[in-house]
């Protein structure tokens, strides 16, 4: 069994931080319409208060890759298990991810989805874990860095459980 040990991202401190991120993103897409794109399903909750926060006009759409299984070791295969609706030429993409750990899931959505003829491409993390990274991402927006921990909570999971969690918590082996 696996449990809770410690709170690393309160309620408070999420929330003031997407507030900022959604702030930063509305200044520096001003007069542009955005396409959020969000990775399931940990993206899901980090997404719908970001996009509450961004002052554009804004259309979802949603990706659905697998790369861990039920393990918390990253296997390096990415699978694209659903993709995209709509298209990406000539939008503005804003990629959504919940967390950055080695970097191969977004390294690998990154290159597909700039094959697709975005206008831009950028992507947005709330957490980004940068001791663990095994090849390098262009990452624009990153909420917060954190210590190599496994975390749950605000749509992240282990097994499919905690993502309701309103905070980011370390889980204990
Ligand atoms: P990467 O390919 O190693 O960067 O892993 C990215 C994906 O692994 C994330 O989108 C998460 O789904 C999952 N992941 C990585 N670290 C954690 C963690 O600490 N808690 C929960 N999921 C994680
Ligand atoms: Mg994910």
């Amino acid at each position: 069994m696996s449990s809770i040990s410690q709170i690393l991202v309160d309620e408070a401190t999420l929330k003031a931080r997407v507030k900022e991120l959604g702030a930063a993103i509305t200044k520096d897409y001003a007069g542009k319409s955005l396409l959020l794109v969000g990775v399931l399903k940990g993206a899901v909750i980090f997404l719908s208060e970001l996009a509450q926060r961004i002052d554009l006009p804004a259309t979802f759409d949603f990706m659905a890759v697998s790369s861990y299984g039920s393990a918390t070791e990253s296997s390096g295969v990415v699978r694209i298990l659903k993709d995209l609706d709509e298209s990406l030429e000539g939008r503005h993409v804003l990629v959504v991810e919940d967390i950055i750990d080695t970097g191969l899931t977004l390294d690998y959505l990154y290159r597909h989805l700039a094959s697709r003829k975005p206008a831009s491409l950028a992507i947005c993390t709330l957490l980004d874990k940068p001791s663990r990274r095994q090849v390098e991402v262009p990452v624009k927006y990153v909420g917060f860095q954190i210590p190599d921990y496994f975390v749950v909570g605000y749509g992240l999971d282990f097994n499919e459980m905690y993502r309701n969690l309103p905070y980011i918590a370390v889980l204990e082996p």
